[in-house]
């Protein structure tokens, strides 16, 4: 016989105006299990959880703690029942360090008013020796990388007490290597008695760690099912429904022009304390080319990017976009020659969370026509561009008019793809393209790329996803240490060399 659950959320609904998130969603959770949640962007998984966490209220059903029938009226309700919630865009306070964000509204006092710094550092470095995180907890979160930032996430919601431990989508910010110690973290908990609850886009990290998997679809629970009992293909069909994947033309160029598109030579960038972030980068990017680049975060990736979007300009070297110059050029003149930026962090850079959807969607382009003439914008224009972007990629929306930050994850990171795409670009950086898409819209973006590729553009691939790239490249570019520590054709290599090579092997 199974036990009664320790959670039981019942027929639950949210409806934000007309917007149904949960249409009658169940969920039961057990002590010491680790629960995925999947189902396709926007089903309401997110706003089921944050309904557990007393973010939101229902508008109707029942959740009962241990058979009892409670109402969490707010976060510091669920954390007396040890519930606690990584969110899926995290809220940290950058100026704050690592450790005055985790015992931020739980200080330890010493005379009533001092914060007891050194109880609070020896006891949340004891929990992170013990859930194997390094981390310098006097570091400000914003210089953090944002792997690490979740280990603070973590670290807070557990050092609050947390016994049921929410994470939604913890692993769309991860690098492989990451991620196996994040899980390896979570089964750590389970052996101590802690439940989680997952969500995740990726199907084979619910095969690998999840006891129980819930999947939802269109706000329902369309089934709870023990890992042992089921396999990837069912739980696809219940995500999607019926529809099936299509295979991805994976064709590759084979005539190559003779003059790159984007060329590199000897790129260096240096920190204010005189570490080097590139160092000496040479790179070339050909029309109809796409060329991955892999590597653990922090090895220069996001410095390269800024380099190339005008955020940051380096210290010396050549870059040619087309033959002309483009060294340190600002965001402008970046748009202006066509080169568009899919950000990893679309909360920092991609969109602007309190303007409508419409907006956001022509964001960088709104002073420019046909989005304005004259001096004054053009609803209509603006309207018609959002309502042809919202059925080619099919963003669930509300309405145009609402705020972007009313739309799931993966409807927010699809706004910021379409805007991107849909401008005629020439060149396409792309960080993490499909971070937090559902495998449907993550294939469709995949098919943008390269149906771009074969328009003879060029893309830059950014990506912590390594089957992403070995699918999708035509070269692939390990960095390490601010270095390009190989180049190499996809066909020839496999996860194993690119991840020894990621972690300072060589070939
Ligand atoms: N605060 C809000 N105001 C209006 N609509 C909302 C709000 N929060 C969520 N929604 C809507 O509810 C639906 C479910 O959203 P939710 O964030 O729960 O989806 P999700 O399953 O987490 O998706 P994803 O995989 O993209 O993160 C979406 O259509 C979303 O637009
Ligand atoms: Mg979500």
């Amino acid at each position: 016989m199974t036990n009664p659950p320790l959670i039981r959320m019942h027929g639950v609904t949210k409806c934000f105006d007309k917007v149904i998130a949960n249409a009658g969603a169940d969920f039961s959770l057990q002590q010491g299990e680790i629960h995925a949640i999947i189902g396709e962007n926007g089903a309401g998984k997110s706003t089921l959880m944050k309904i557990l966490y007393g973010l939101y209220q229902p508008n109707g059903g029942e959740i009962y703690f241990r058979d009892e029938h409670v109402r969490i009226d707010s976060p510091r309700t669920a954390i007396t029942l040890g519930i606690g919630m990584v969110q899926q865009h995290f809220t940290l306070i950058p100026a704050l360090t690592a450790l005055e964000n985790i015992v931020l509204a739980k200080e330890p006092c010493r005379f009533k008013t001092l914060l007891d710094t050194a109880t609070a550092h020896r006891t949340i470095t004891a929990l992170a020796n013990q859930l194997g995180f390094q981390l310098d907890l006097n570091a400000k979160v914003e210089s953090l990388p944002i792997g690490v930032q979740q280990y603070v996430e973590i670290l807070k919601a557990l050092y609050h007490g947390a016994k049921i431990l929410i994470l939604d989508e913890p692993t769309a910010v991860l690098a492989p290597q990451e991620i196996t110690g994040l899980f390896d973290c979570l089964r750590g908990l389970k052996a101590e008695g802690t439940s989680v609850i997952l969500i995740t886009h990726k199907l084979s990290e619910v095969m690998a760690i999840a006891d129980t998997i819930t999947v939802m679809h269109s706000g329902k629970s369309v089934a709870s099912l023990p890992r042992a009992e089921t396999d990837t293909a069912e739980l696809s069909e219940l995500m999607i429904g019926k529809r099936i994947f299509n295979d991805l033309p994976t064709q590759k160029r084979s005539d190559k022009p003779s003059e790159p598109m984007l060329h590199l030579d000897n790129v260096i960038l240096h920190a204010e304390n005189g570490r080097a972030l590139l160092d000496g980068i040479a790179l070339d990017v050909f029309p109809g080319e796409i060329v991955g680049i892999a590597g653990v975060e922090g090895n220069g990736q996001a410095e390269l990017i800024e380099i190339l979007t005008g955020l940051r300009k380096s210290d010396s070297g050549t870059i040619t976009l087309n033959g002309e110059s483009f060294a340190n050029r600002s965001p402008a003149e970046v748009r202006r020659r066509r080169v568009v930026h899919l950000p990893s962090d679309r909360h920092r850079h991609g969109i602007s969370l309190d303007d409508r959807v419409d907006e956001n969607l022509i964001l960088g382009s709104h002073n420019r026509s046909p989005f304005c003439q004259h001096g004054l914008l053009k609803r209509s224009a603006s309207q018609k561009f959002a309502d042809n972007a919202i059925e080619k990629y099919e963003i669930r929306a509300g309405g145009v008019s609402l705020p972007i930050r009313t739309l799931s994850g993966g409807n927010q990171q699809k706004v910021v793809v379409a805007r991107e795409l849909e401008n005629d670009p020439e060149l396409i950086i792309a960080a993490h393209p499909t971070r937090g898409l559902d495998i449907n819209a993550g294939q469709f973006v995949h098919q943008q790329l390269i149906d771009a590729r074969n328009r003879s553009k060029g893309i830059l691939l950014v990506s912590a996803d390594l089957e992403e790239l070995l699918t999708l490249s035509d070269r692939i570019a390990v960095m390490y240490n601010g270095k390009i520590v190989g180049i190499l054709q996809p066909s020839a290599t496999d996860e194993a060399e690119l991840g020894a090579l990621m972690l300072g092997g060589s070939i």
